[in-house]
């Protein structure tokens, strides 16, 4: 069984996450798709969640999130500790979320890219390595305590 990978959308997710699920499922994933399961009008949180959860809890080391404009599903998402959940609208983008953030969650905006766009950039995130280094402090202090400001 090839490498657990956590897959949501909501409806204006849907079409593309179909394609993006295929060539997962093509390139080896073992895809778990949390939905949506229809281009029915829904909310993008109930799959924000329980992809984060996944990544949150370690059951998977990444996951993929796909809205309208990729923002509702990454602010559900980054409310789950230690998720780090990237809007990456270009290859470059999540070439950098990956070098620089060690983002954990792709979360693609679904009306602003085609699906070639799509699945480019899906390649560059899950090809790129975290640099570590420098950017280790500042990962570090992306999670702060309910006693800190
Ligand atoms: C749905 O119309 C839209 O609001 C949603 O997909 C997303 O863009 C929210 O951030």
């Amino acid at each position: 069984m090839g490498e657990r990978i956590p897959l949501g959308s909501d409806h204006a997710g849907y079409a593309l996450k179909e394609k993006l699920k295929a060539s997962l499922t093509a390139a080896g994933f073992d895809v778990v798709d949390v939905g949506t399961h229809s281009p029915a009008s829904t909310d993008y949180p109930d799959y924000a969640h329980p992809v984060a959860a996944e990544v949150e809890s370690g059951r998977a080391a990444r996951g993929v999130l796909l809205c309208g404009t990729g923002l509702g599903m990454s602010y559900a998402a980054n409310r789950h500790r230690g998720v780090r959940a990237a809007v990456a609208w270009s290859p470059e983008v999540a070439t950098l979320a990956r070098q620089h953030n060690d983002a954990n969650v792709l979360v693609l905006p679904a009306r602003f890219v085609s699906e070639e766009d799509a699945q480019a950039i899906l390649q560059a995130w899950l090809d790129t390595p975290y640099e570590g280094g420098r950017h280790a402090q500042r990962v570090a202090k992306i999670e702060r305590t309910e006693a800190e400001s």
